[in-house]
């Protein structure tokens, strides 16, 4: 299965310059859909992970499929304010400025082996974000698995030391 026939390319979108690689076809095709769940599922198992998390909105697609299909719990990632129970907050740059994701503190224990599942890789800051995140918590972030990978801007670099897996490249 050629997986790149099934992320739909939109120029200029959500400005201009950004070529947009929409995963929204997958999510239309099971077979596809199984074999990318499986795909990642296989990375997990192998990381021997007790938990995953995944940021909203995109990651969610992949990340709560993969945790049932692993049989390990998911925890959601979310825009602040929009969790209702006590949460732990952690601040990011973004190209201009800054933003901040939350997770409930006790979505994830000390000890914890985490896998953070995304739809794709860019800056690597939403996961950079989530790695610090995990760390506060007294837990450890065994592997990082998205779908797309954007090579050109080197996400990976900023947490090396941590196995990472993606299924597709672009530039
Ligand atoms: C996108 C994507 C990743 C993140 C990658 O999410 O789904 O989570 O950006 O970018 P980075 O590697 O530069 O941090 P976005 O914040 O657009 O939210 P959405 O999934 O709700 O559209
Ligand atoms: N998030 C950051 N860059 C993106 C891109 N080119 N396509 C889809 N999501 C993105």
């Amino acid at each position: 299965m050629d997986l790149k026939q099934y992320i739909a390319d939109i120029k200029d979108f959500p400005k201009s310059g950004i070529i947009f690689r929409d995963v929204t076809p997958i999510l239309d095709d099971p077979a596809c859909m199984m074999q990318v769940v499986e795909s990642l599922s296989r990375f997990v198992m192998e990381s021997k992970a007790t938990k995953i998390i995944a940021p909203e909105a995109r990651g969610f697609f992949f990340g709560i499929p993969v945790a049932m299909n692993c049989k390990i719990g998911f925890a959601p990632v979310r825009k602040p304010g929009k969790l209702p129970r006590k949460t732990i907050s952690q601040s990011y740059q973004l190209e201009y400025g800054e933003d901040s994701l939350e997770i409930h503190e006790d979505a994830i224990l000390p000890g914890e082996k985490v896998v953070i599942i995304d739809d794709l890789l860019a800056t690597g800051g939403t996961v950079e974000a989530m790695i610090q995140m995990v760390e506060r918590m007294q837990a450890s972030v065994v592997g990082v698995a998205c779908v797309i990978e954007l090579d050109d801007l080197k996400g990976r670099d900023r947490f090396h030391e941590i196995p990472f897996f993606s299924l597709v490249h672009y530039q």
